[in-house]
């Protein structure tokens, strides 16, 4: 009767504490994924996914998403979709197909409203008045653009002993029209087989690509390491083998699970995420790079978390 589910920020925590009770009386790990996820997507005030997302050079929402199922190791992905409301729904759908089960741009928005899913202007006017207080702290200060890429990134295990992974992100704030990040790259932005478990992954796609590490992650435990030790290997050996042949590393944070529960977090920058499991409610944790590549772990405070609350809602000049 193993059941629980890992996920990336403290967005996920309504999803996740709702679905790990479904999941107890026997939801499907895919179906209660999407759920979670959805429920990230339609929140406006998660500036990084779905509704009210980071928009790009041109303002527009573009979105990226990934949904794989550990039993048969079926993918499906969008990058690129626009005015969609759920697009992990739209990758769980792909999943299904033996063909054309990755597609970007127009051609997946096409997908998605011929499909019937439903579709609505993703674009809010609090995500529209970040995007020109940025485009004005950029002109004035010479910045780089880039700052803002929080994944929803989740790892589901079900009663039935089926792992699911899957990512929603509006990518990275003032991306390039047609950039795609590592969500919806399989290996990179997430990973799942039943037989081991799970990872997934939040942070600049652009670094994470180049080390595989949620593959990576699911690979090590595989070879017998509890989660936390494959996600403190994989995590650190890459961030300092990119900061030595580039002389600098992304923000990288994932999250893993293996096919009995147990769960690791790795990253190198302050990290909120969620987890539940049998054994467990569901919890906000907070996780920090520590001393000899290894992660400190500690219960979100509530100030942290008012905190929080007051940072993504914060009124905007
Ligand atoms: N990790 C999200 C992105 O870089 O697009």
């Amino acid at each position: 009767m193993t059941y629980g589910m890992i996920a990336t920020w403290r967005m996920a925590y309504d999803g996740v504490a709702e679905m790990t009770k479904e999941l107890q009386k026997g939801k499907d790990a895919g179906d209660a994924l999407v759920e979670a996820i959805k429920q990230v997507e339609d929140y406006p005030f998660y500036k990084s996914v779905g509704y009210g997302g980071l928009p790009n050079e041109h303002c527009i929402l573009e979105m990226d998403a990934a949904y794989m199922d550990g039993n048969t190791f079926d993918i499906g992905a969008v990058a690129g979709i626009q005015d969609v409301k759920n697009p992990i729904a739209v990758a769980q759908s792909l999943s299904h197909e033996r063909f054309n089960s990755f597609l970007v741009g127009s051609g997946a928005t096409k997908y998605a409203k011929n499909a019937g899913f439903e579709c609505q202007n993703m674009l809010t006017e609090r995500a529209k008045r970040l995007w020109e207080l940025r485009m004005e702290e950029i002109q004035k200060h010479n910045l780089s653009p880039y700052d803002g890429h929080d994944t929803i990134g989740a790892v589901s295990l079900d009663i039935h002993k089926k792992m699911v992974a899957g990512t929603s992100s509006s990518g990275l704030f003032m991306k390039k029209s047609g950039r795609v990040g590592d969500s919806p790259l399989s290996g990179s932005g997430f990973y799942v087989d039943s037989e081991i478990g799970g990872a997934t992954a939040t942070g600049l796609g652009e670094d994470l690509m180049k080390g595989c590490l949620s593959y990576e992650i699911v690979r090590l435990m595989g070879t017998g390491l509890h989660p936390q030790q494959a996600a403190d290997q994989a995590v650190y050996q890459f961030a300092e083998k990119l900061t030595k042949r580039k002389g600098k590393a992304g923000a990288f944070s994932l999250v893993c699970m293996n096919k009995s529960g147990e769960w690791g977090v790795a990253t190198n920058v302050e990290f909120s995420f969620v987890v539940a499991t049998e054994h467990e409610a569901a919890e906000i944790y907070l996780a920090y790079p520590a001393e000899n590549q290894t992660t400190r772990i500690e219960i979100a405070s509530k100030e942290w978390l008012a905190a929080y609350e007051t940072r993504i809602k914060k009124p905007l000049d």
